[in-house]
């Protein structure tokens, strides 16, 4: 059967298995070597796994393009910022997650890219953009869920000479397609919603061509960047259910932000309609806003997002956050699988806190 034409959900389900053989597993077993015999493509522990094979082959078919797993999203965004030469320039979002703008604007004061940022990528802000430019896009973006025009922006980088890169962790590959519109390389905080159920840490990157998969295969190696054996298979197996699981929690994400939309303790909501992200600010102060985070009773006040569990927090906590300008009284909502109606009984009540 040819994988091209199978939909997302059905290749979530049938990539990276073994052969179909008598006897053998449906799932790629977990295998934990630091050596193998040698005489075979995979020699070292640091070199590859079976396991990161299985993991790779299904998230390069979802995202059309050839991935390398690393040990966290940080680690794979690292891997490629190694790439640059020290005259690379990156044009970028002024607030991408914050991990990233960390790991940005410290190498710029090492000296080891040249950095511009701006509000908003558009087509005129990569305008300047040329053969040693690498437009770093986020869309939508942690925790402002602003979203970049990804047709025409990879386009007009691409024409400017640019290398794209794409931070497709809120979107995934049910929502949108980054290799499609040209982009050279797709990154994942497999962390998130790949992997579902907050029992892990991994990354991802999928490249558009061989040279930069090999280019990434060669830094992880160099660097040891490695994912753990038990968080590729985790990943892989929540992976399987990821189509499933994006459909429901988007449709109750849909719901909520049309509820808190009109709820009198919200200021202002952030949802690009699409997605399992909601931002939304509450009336009050910062210190209301941690309130309502601290009285909810089903959804859990935790940091990171994606999982099958809700779970919120006010960004604004993080001193980087702060600096970022996200404002004192944003809640980030990661909506999971519970019911809609259990979730807003939650909402509701913590909201209505607030002072009048
Ligand atoms: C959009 C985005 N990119 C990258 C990362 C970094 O991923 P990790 O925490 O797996 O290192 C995160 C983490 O929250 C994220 O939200």
């Amino acid at each position: 059967m040819d994988d091209k034409l199978l939909h997302p959900e059905t290749l979530a389900v049938v990539s990276g298995r073994p052969a179909r053989e008598p006897g053998a597993p449906l799932n790629e077993p977990i295998v934990p070597a630091s050596t193998f015999h040698s005489g075979a493509p995979i020699e070292y522990g640091r070199d590859g796994n079976p396991g990161w094979s299985a993991l790779e082959d299904a998230i390069g078919q979802l995202e059309h393009g050839r991935c390398v797993t690393f040990a966290s999203g940080l680690a794979a965004a690292t891997a490629i910022l190694d790439e640059l030469s020290p005259d690379a320039k990156v044009i970028g979002q002024r607030a991408p997650y914050y991990g990233v703008a960390s790991l940005l604007r410290e190498r710029e004061g090492q000296g080891r890219i040249g950095l511009e940022t701006h509000d908003a990528l558009t087509v005129d802000t990569v305008a300047g953009a040329d053969g040693g430019t690498l437009v770093w896009i986020e869309s939508p973006t942690n925790p402002m869920l602003d979203v970049v025009d990804l047709p025409a922006v990879i386009g007009a980088a691409r024409r400017a000479g640019a290398t794209v890169v794409v931070d497709n962790t809120f979107a995934t590959p049910m929502t949108q397609v980054p290799i499609d519109f040209g982009a050279d390389l797709v990154l994942h905080s497999g962390t998130k919603l790949i992997g579902g159920h907050s029992d892990l840490l991994l990354g991802a990157v999928v490249a558009a061509d061989e040279a930069w998969e090999h280019r990434l295969r060669q830094r992880r190696h160099n660097t040891g960047a490695t994912p753990g054996v038990l968080e590729a298979y985790l990943a892989l197996r929540g992976l399987r259910t990821l189509p499933v699981r994006f459909e429901r929690a988007q449709q109750t994400a849909r719901e909520l932000a049309k509820r808190l939309g009109s709820h009198r303790g919200v200021a202002r909501v952030r949802y690009p309609g699409t997605g399992t992200m909601i931002s939304f600010e509450t009336t009050g102060s910062g210190e209301d806003a941690e309130r309502v985070c601290a009285a909810v009773a089903l959804i859990i006040h935790a940091t990171s997002l994606g999982a099958v569990e809700t779970t919120m927090e006010r960004r604004a906590r993080y001193e980087s956050e702060r600096a970022a300008g996200t404002p004192e009284t944003l809640i980030r909502l990661s909506v999971g699988l519970e019911h809609v109606q259990d979730l807003w009984a939650d909402l509701d009540r913590a909201l209505g806190l607030l002072p009048a």
